[in-house]
């Protein structure tokens, strides 16, 4: 019966095992990746707004390729991701509608506005940078599917990260307006980005599941820390002050200790209002109803190759 069927299969993830789509798997494992693949495709998605905004007004022409390149990259992962997930006999269409109605969720940190051109290197170096923390152990989860659209994920969100890094080098060592602007990025971007990692592990409610099934291989909290233990150094490089007062190096743990985060926050963005969950689902809708023309034009294409072929 379906506990053996269980028994057999928690044993193969065990063993290390990857999971593949033809494979029995409880219902409770198919569900809990199709929630996490989806709300991490609409993340990328979702996340191409924010950067979207600064495309024109990019400061060089070399900065504006880059940023055009790192935006398709986005495009790209959204498109490996809902792939990976329909693996799991859920259709891309049921997806994209849960986003566009509002129903699903994607990172909170795209709910912040990007108000100058510094927030493109703050994205990419604290985003990018928290995303790849994040992805690096993805790359081993159980799922064949979604393990392995994390390999070429994590590369591409590595040339991200450098490329934000690179901006905030540039503008930290450049006139004191220029600095001046990085740290106030900092400053913004800071707090949202260790909210990436999601709650608390204690407040977490899907996570001693996920680590069992070898869904999520690395905690919350313990990514977070890892993030914070990276960054800071990279900050003091820049000549940048992280906006915490309460961040010190403890010689004891050998990590960073940090502030409390502000779940209140975190809360409300998750709950619809943050400074531009409204504006971002307006934009998506809008960018999902211009390109209806191109998805019925490949349509009706595809529908007279059949034909044709069938002639
Ligand atoms: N923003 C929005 N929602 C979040 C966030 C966040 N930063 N963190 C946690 N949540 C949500 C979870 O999705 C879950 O909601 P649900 O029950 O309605 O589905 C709830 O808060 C509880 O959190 P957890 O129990 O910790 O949930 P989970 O085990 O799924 O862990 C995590 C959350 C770490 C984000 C996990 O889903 C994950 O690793 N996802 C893949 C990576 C990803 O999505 N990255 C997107 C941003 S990076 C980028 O796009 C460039």
């Amino acid at each position: 019966g379906d506990s053996e069927l269980e028994r057999r299969f928690q044993a193969k993830i065990d063993a290390d095992e990857k999971i593949e789509p033809k494979d029995w798997m409880p219902e409770g494992y198919r569900k809990t990746l199709v929630r996490q693949i989806s709300q991490h495709a609409h993340s990328e998605v979702v996340g191409m707004l924010p950067e979207g905004n600064w495309i024109t007004r990019a400061p060089s022409l070399r900065r504006k390729a880059a940023l055009l390149a790192k935006i398709q990259d986005e495009a790209g992962h959204g498109l490996y991701l809902y792939s990976a997930c329909e693996t799991l006999n859920v259709s891309r269409q049921e997806l994209v509608d849960q986003l566009l109605e509002g129903k699903a969720k994607y990172s909170s940190i795209f709910n912040y506005p990007s108000t100058t051109w510094a927030d493109i290197g703050a994205i990419g170096w604290l985003v990018d940078g928290a995303a790849i923390m994040n992805q690096v152990p993805l790359q081993r989860c159980s799922y064949g599917p979604y393990s392995r659209a994390m390999i070429r994920i994590c590369k591409e969100e590595s040339f991200h990260q450098r490329q934000g890094y690179e901006i905030m080098l540039t503008l930290a060592r450049g006139t004191a307006a220029q600095k001046r602007m990085a740290q106030d990025a900092l400053n913004r971007w800071w707090w949202p980005s260790l909210m990436m990692f999601g709650p608390n592990d204690k407040d977490s409610p899907h996570s001693a599941q996920s680590m069992r099934w070898k869904i999520k291989r690395v905690s919350n909290d313990e990514l977070r820390q890892k993030f914070v233990d990276v960054t800071v150094p990279q900050a003091d490089f820049l000549g940048l002050t992280m906006p915490d007062p309460a961040l010190r190096w403890n010689a004891g743990s050998g990590h960073y200790d940090f502030g409390e985060i502000d779940w209140e926050e975190f809360k409300q963005v998750l709950q619809g209002n943050g400074p531009c969950n409204r504006e971002r689902m307006r934009d998506r809708n809008r960018a999902h109803e211009r390109g209806r023309w191109v998805r019925e034009a490949a349509l009706a294409h595809a529908e007279k190759r059949r034909a044709r072929a069938a002639a």
